[in-house]
C-alpha cells in the first residue's frame, strides 16, 4: 500500500468517527521551545491547556503532521528506524473520549480488513505497553479489545510517560507495537527488543501539565489539565514499511528511489558495505528533509533553523562524494524526493524551481570551500606531521567547520587517513563556546538577557491584548516588571526594565516591522519605550527606561505610542509589499521572500535568487512600485482562515497555524495579497516616494533590495539631486550633460598624467648626465648613492639605473639609486661588467640595503631592485654599502 494511501485510510477512518481533519501545520510554528515541529499535537498546544477552545464541532480532530526531529543528525542512517523527518497521522480529543476511545479507534484502523478500509494487520502480531500502574488502560487492552495478557507490557517514566521535552501538556501513554518475527530479534516483546517488536502508534492519555526540567529525565508537575484529552502518533512511515513487506522505512515508497538515485550517480551499490550503506541512507534521509525545510521557507544560514538545513545539504554532497560522486548532486536528488513527496503534498509542485534553487546554490556554495577547505586541511595535517605530533588541533578543526563548512565527521574521517587523530575535545570547546555567544547574543537582542525562564509566568496566559492596529493610546495595567532577567516588583528613576502590559498599542517587533517606539506614563512617571518584543503568541515585553518617578507592579499606566516612528514604519511596511509585488511582476513567482526589515523611512527585503539583477530589472521594480503609490491603491486587511486566505491567493511561508485565523494584507486588490501582522497605511499614496538604493547579495542563493521611503526618499532624492547640481555648477554644464563631461574629463586627466609622466622621464635622462659627475671613488670602485625625487616609479628607476650604468661602462661603477613612493621606497642596484667581474653581486647589494630600510629585494649580479618600507633608514644604508665596496 502506497504511503499515500496508507494517510488516505487514516484521516477517512477518524473524519468518519466525526473528527474534523486538520491539514499539518508549517514545520515553523512560532514558539519559542521548539525549532521545529515535532509531533502531531504541537499545533493544538492551546486546546490541551485550555487557553483557547478547540473550534471543532465534535471536539476532536485528527491531522497527519509534517515532524522534524534533529537532536541526533550523526546517528541518521546508523539505525533503520529514525528519520530526521517524519508524518505523524493522530487522532486528538480535547475532553471528549479518553483511553477506551483511543485504544478502540487504534485497534480497530490497524485491525479491520483492506475492503474495509483499515490497514489489514495481523492482530495476533500486536503487542501493547502501559504505564507502570496504568490499570486502567491494560484493562481495557486485556477485556474490551482481547489482548492477552502476556501481550501488554508495563513500562516505567522514559518510555510510557510523554511529555514535549520542554513544558507543556503530558501524561502516560500506551504504546502500539508490531512483531516482524524471529528473524528480526528475540522474543519477549517490546520491553526486550524494540527492532524485532516496532513501535507504530503511541497513544498519549494527555491529562497533566509540566513544568521545567528539575534533572536530564525529571520535571515538575504543575498540576491537572483542565480536562481529559487524548493524543496519538502513528508513524505513517513506519507502516508503511509494514504495509509494502519491506524491511525499513528507508526501503518505501518515498525513500528508496533517492537511493536508487544515488546508486545511479556514484557509481556505488548499495547493500554490500555498511559505511556505504549508512552514507546512502544519510542521502535518502537529509534530502527529503532538506526539501521539506525549503518548501516550508527554510534557506540555508550559519545559525538556528538555517544553520540545520544547511548542515544536512552538506552532509548529502560529502556522503555523496565519498560514495564516488564527482560532480553536482543536489538537482537530481530534490527531483527524486520531490516526485516521491508530491502526492502527499501536492504544494511542492509549486515550489519545485525554488527548492532546487536553494539546494543547489549551497551545494555550489560548499562544493567551493570544500576545494579550499581541503587545502587548508591538508597543510595543517602536513605541519602538524611535520612536527612529529598525532593530533590534529581541535581550533583547526573548528575553523574548517566554522569557515569552511566543514562537518566535524568530514574533519575526523580526512584526519583518520592522514594518521591523525582530531583533538575532539578541544573542537567541542570552540564549538560551544561559539553556540554560548550566538545564543547570548541572539537573546541579548531580542530580550536584553540569555535567560527566557523569566518570561514562563506569563506567557502560556498569552496576557497582552494588542489594540495598536485602531489606537496609538491606552490605558494599561502592570502585569510584570522584569530587571537584568529577574522579575521584580518596583523600578525607579534611571532604571532599565522590562514592562509587561495587559493592553498594549506598541507594535511587537515581528514580520520584519520593528517594534515601536513610545512613553509609558502615569502621574509623575515617564518612561522611554524603546524597543517592543513578543514572545509567544501574546506576551509583550516593552523595554524601557524611567525618565522621572517610579513604578510599582500592578499600578496604571498610560501607554502611548510615537505617533511619527509608527507613521514611518507603516510606510516602510507597506512599501515592502509594493516591492516585493513588483519584484514577482519582474522577476517572476520564484522570487521568494526570505526575510525583511521595516523601520522609518527604510526598509530592506531578502529574496531567494541566485543570480545579480541588472540595473534594468531594478529599474522596472522601482517603476512598478512608485506606480503603485501613484495609483492610490486601496490597502485592506482581512482577518479569515489560512485556508480561505490561501484561496485568495496569499503568498504564506512561515509560521502559519491553521488553528489561527490570519490577517491577510491585501492592496489594490490582486497586485499585492499576502499574510501579514504588520501595520499598514490606508492607501498606497500615504507612502510617498519610494527610492529604490540598490541590490546586493547576502549569502547564498539569497540577495537583498534596499530602499528608502516617504519623506527619506525625499531627502534621499533631494541630497542626490544637489549633489548633481553642484557638480553641474562646477562644471557649468547642464546636469544631463554631467556623464558625458566626467568621461571627457577622465580622458583629459588620463592624458596629461601621461604626458606628466614623459615630461618626468625627459628631466631625469637629462639630469643623468649631471649625476654621473657625483660618482666618488670608492677602494676599486665608482660609486654613485642617489636619492631620487620623491614618486619616480620602479620602471623609471631602472631606466634611469641603465642610463647611469651606461655611462660608467669601463670602469668598475656601480649605481645605488632609490625614490620615495608614499610609505614605501622602491630602490635599485646596477653593476657595470667590470664590476662584476670583480664579484659585485647587485643582488647581495639589495639585501644589504635591505637591512636598513626594512625591504625585500633581489635580482641578478648586474641588476637588482628590492623596496624598503623604511625610507629614514636609506642614508645609513648608503653609507654601510660604501663602506662593503671600500673593503673589497
Ligand atoms: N505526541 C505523541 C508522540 O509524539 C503522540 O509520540
Amino acid at each position: 500500500m502506497q504511503t499515500h494511501e496508507i494517510r488516505e485510510r487514516f484521516t477517512q477512518h477518524f473524519v468518519k468517527a466525526g473528527h474534523t481533519a486538520v491539514p499539518s501545520a508549517s514545520l515553523i510554528l512560532e514558539d519559542p521551545d521548539l525549532l521545529f515541529v515535532n509531533a502531531g499535537m504541537v499545533p493544538f498546544k492551546p486546546y490541551f491547556l485550555g487557553q483557547q477552545n478547540p473550534p471543532y464541532p465534535n471536539g476532536t480532530a485528527t491531522s497527519i503532521q509534517k515532524c522534524v526531529r534533529t537532536l541526533d543528525i550523526d546517528e541518521v542512517g546508523i539505525t533503520t528506524r529514525h528519520n530526521t523527518f517524519f508524518q505523524m497521522a493522530g487522532n486528538f480529543s480535547f475532553g471528549q473520549y479518553f483511553k477506551e476511545g483511543a485504544i478502540t479507534h487504534a485497534w480497530e484502523l490497524l485491525t479491520s480488513s483492506i475492503e474495509d478500509g483499515g490497514y489489514g494487520l495481523d492482530p495476533e502480531r500486536l503487542w501493547a505497553t502501559v504505564y507502570l500502574d496504568d490499570d486502567e488502560a491494560a484493562e481495557i487492552w486485556e477485556k474490551k479489545i482481547g489482548l492477552p495478557a502476556e501481550r501488554i507490557q508495563r513500562l516505567g517514566m522514559a518510555d510510557n510517560y510523554w511529555h514535549m521535552g520542554v513544558p507543556g501538556p503530558c501524561g502516560p501513554c500506551s504504546e502500539i507495537y508490531y512483531d516482524r518475527g524471529p528473524e528480526h530479534g528475540q522474543e519477549g516483546g517490546p520491553a526486550v527488543d524494540d527492532t524485532r517488536y516496532l513501535e507504530i502508534w503511541n497513544l498519549v492519555f494527555m491529562e497533566k501539565e509540566r513544568g521545567q526540567s528539575t534533572g536530564p529525565d525529571s520535571f515538575e508537575i504543575l498540576g491537572d489539565l483542565p480536562k481529559k484529552n487524548i493524543d496519538t502518533g502513528m508513524g505513517v512511515e513506519r507502516v508503511a514499511a509494514l504495509l509494502q513487506g519491506v524491511d525499513n522505512v528507508y526501503e518505501t515508497d518515498l525513500l528508496r528511489p533517492v537511493i536508487d538515485a544515488a546508486q545511479e550517480i556514484t557509481g556505488a551499490e548499495y547493500g554490500t558495505d555498511d559505511t556505504a550503506d549508512v552514507r546512502f541512507r544519510v542521502i535518502a534521509d537529509h534530502s527529503r528533509t532538506g526539501m521539506m525545510l525549503i518548501l516550508d521557507g527554510v534557506t540555508p544560514a550559519n545559525e538556528g533553523r538555517g544553520y540545520i538545513l544547511r548542515r544536512l545539504l552538506r552532509r548529502i554532497v560529502r556522503s555523496a562524494r565519498l560514495l564516488g560522486a564527482t560532480g553536482e548532486t543536489l538537482e537530481q536528488f530534490m527531483t527524486v524526493i520531490m516526485d516521491t513527496m508530491t502526492p502527499s503534498y501536492p504544494e511542492i509542485a509549486d515550489n519545485r524551481e525554488r527548492i532546487t534553487r536553494v539546494a543547489v546554490a549551497e551545494e555550489r556554495a560548499f562544493l567551493r570551500t570544500l576545494e579550499s577547505g581541503t587545502h587548508r586541511f591538508d597543510e595543517a595535517a602536513t605541519k602538524t606531521r611535520g612536527t612529529g605530533a598525532k593530533v590534529f588541533s581541535g581550533e583547526e578543526a573548528f575553523t574548517l567547520h566554522d569557515t569552511y563548512g566543514f562537518p566535524i565527521d568530514l574533519t575526523l574521517e580526512m584526519a583518520a587517513e592522514a594518521g591523525l587523530e582530531v583533538d575532539v575535545a578541544g573542537f567541542e570547546a570552540a564549538m560551544s563556546e561559539q553556540r554560548a555567544r550566538a545564543k547570548a547574543d541572539n537573546l541579548a537582542k531580542k530580550h536584553g538577557h540569555a535567560d527566557e525562564s523569566v518570561y514562563r509566568e506569563w506567557v502560556d496566559n498569552n496576557p497582552t491584548e494588542f489594540v495598536g492596529f485602531s489606537e496609538l493610546t491606552a490605558d494599561a495595567k502592570i502585569l510584570g516588571l522584569v530587571a537584568d532577567g529577574v522579575s521584580v516588583t518596583h523600578a525607579a528613576a534611571g532604571d532599565e526594565i522590562e514592562v509587561i502590559l495587559d493592553v498594549s498599542p506598541m507594535y511587537a517587533e515581528s514580520g520584519g516591522q520593528l517594534g515601536d517606539r513610545g512613553r509609558l506614563v502615569t502621574d509623575g512617571t515617564i518612561l522611554d519605550v524603546t524597543d517592543v518584543q513578543k514572545i509567544g503568541k501574546r506576551l509583550w515585553v516593552h523595554k524601557a527606561t524611567v525618565v522621572s518617578g517610579g513604578l510599582d507592579l500592578g499600578q496604571s499606566v498610560r501607554a502611548e505610542v510615537d505617533a511619527d516612528w509608527r507613521h514611518g514604519a507603516t510606510q516602510a511596511h507597506t512599501a515592502t509589499h509594493l516591492i516585493h509585488a513588483a519584484l514577482r511582476q519582474v522577476l517572476g513567482p520564484t522570487a521568494v521572500q526570505a526575510g525583511s526589515l521595516n523601520r522609518p523611512g527604510y526598509l530592506r527585503f531578502d529574496f531567494n535568487y541566485t543570480e545579480q539583477l541588472s540595473p534594468a530589472q531594478l529599474e522596472e521594480i522601482a517603476l512598478i512600485t512608485n506606480q503603485a503609490v501613484d495609483s492610490n491603491l486601496a490597502v485592506n486587511t482581512i482577518e479569515t482562515s489560512l485556508d480561505e486566505a490561501k484561496k485568495m491567493g496569499a503568498m504564506a511561508l512561515f509560521g502559519e497555524n491553521y488553528g489561527d485565523d490570519v490577517r491577510v494584507v491585501e492592496i489594490g486588490g490582486p497586485f499585492s495579497i499576502e499574510l501579514c501582522g504588520g501595520t499598514h497605511v490606508d492607501s498606497s499614496a500615504q507612502i510617498g516616494p519610494v527610492a529604490v538604493l540598490g541590490e546586493s547579495s547576502v549569502g547564498s542563493g539569497a540577495r537583498r533590495i534596499e530602499a528608502y521611503s516617504g519623506m527619506d526618499s525625499f531627502k534621499y532624492l533631494s541630497k542626490e539631486t544637489a549633489l548633481a547640481t553642484g557638480l553641474a555648477a562646477s562644471l557649468k554644464a547642464p546636469t544631463e550633460e554631467l556623464p558625458d563631461r566626467v568621461a571627457q574629463l577622465t580622458e583629459k586627466l588620463r592624458a596629461a598624467e601621461k604626458e606628466i609622466a614623459n615630461l618626468h622621464r625627459q628631466q631625469l635622462a637629462a639630469q643623468t648626465g649631471a649625476l654621473v659627475e657625483q660618482a666618488t671613488e670608492v677602494g676599486k670602485f665608482t660609486v654613485l648613492t642617489h636619492r631620487l625625487p620623491d614618486g619616480v616609479s620602479g620602471g623609471d628607476l631602472r631606466t634611469v639605473a641603465t642610463d647611469l650604468r651606461g655611462r660608467l661602462a669601463g670602469r668598475p661603477g656601480v649605481v645605488v639609486l632609490a625614490s620615495a613612493e608614499g610609505e614605501k621606497l622602491p630602490f635599485i642596484v646596477g653593476a657595470t661588467k667590470e664590476a662584476v667581474e670583480l664579484g659585485v653581486k647587485s643582488g647581495e647589494l639589495v639585501k644589504l640595503l635591505s637591512g636598513y630600510v626594512d625591504g625585500r629585494g633581489g635580482g641578478k649580479p648586474d641588476m637588482a631592485q628590492g623596496s624598503g618600507s623604511k625610507p629614514a633608514g636609506l642614508d645609513a644604508g648608503f653609507h654601510a654599502l660604501r663602506e662593503e665596496l671600500a673593503g673589497r
